[in-house]
């Protein structure tokens, strides 16, 4: 069986996010959303929160399942028998920090990396542009699912 991990914070999933789930879910028998347990980066989320968002909005893929980990991803790609790690390239600003982790990752454990090209209208999205907008009362439906939107309203206002 060919498995693939899709790793991130996911704080929260996008539409970006969501697409390249989408079309890795096409290539893979499985493909495991996995949320990095971060306990460093401070969150909006918790891990929780965002694996109930991720399973909601992918619950129209079928071989998507979705799950935690803290601790190296390599690691965690040998214990569940995942191959390849699928990541996004938005464009050439996510190159050099990419390159690096796939190499890193690569060495010693065979675990590959393969980057699909963001599509073009999600180039400049992340959940960080996502938070900030979404903070300032900006306008965010066009990148995130209608759910995602409301929670990110009901928890800047406090909730
Ligand atoms: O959505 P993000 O925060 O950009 O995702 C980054 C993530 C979680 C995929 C990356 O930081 C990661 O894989 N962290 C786990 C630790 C690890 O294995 N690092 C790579 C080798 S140094």
């Amino acid at each position: 069986m060919r498995r693939a991990v899709c790793p991130g914070s996911f704080d929260p999933i996008t539409y970006g996010h969501l697409d390249i789930i989408a079309r890795a879910s096409v290539h893979f028998d499985q493909v495991v959303v996995a949320v990095l347990e971060n306990r460093t980066k401070s969150s909006l989320f918790t891990v929780a929160e965002r694996i109930e968002m991720i399973r909601e909005t992918t619950s129209n893929l079928p071989n998507v399942t979705v799950d935690s980990w803290s601790g190296l991803l390599v690691e965690y790609c040998k214990s569940n028998s995942i191959q390849a790690i699928v990541k996004g390239l938005r464009a050439v600003t996510d190159f050099d920090y990419e390159l690096q982790m796939a190499q890193v990752n690569l060495q010693g454990s065979g675990v590959e990396t393969m980057f699909m090209a963001t599509a073009p209208a999600h180039s400049f999205l992340s959940s960080s542009l996502v938070k900030e907008l979404a903070h300032y009362g900006g306008d965010v439906s066009t990148m995130v699912p209608a759910s995602v939107n409301e929670a990110l309203k009901l928890r800047v206002a406090g909730k």
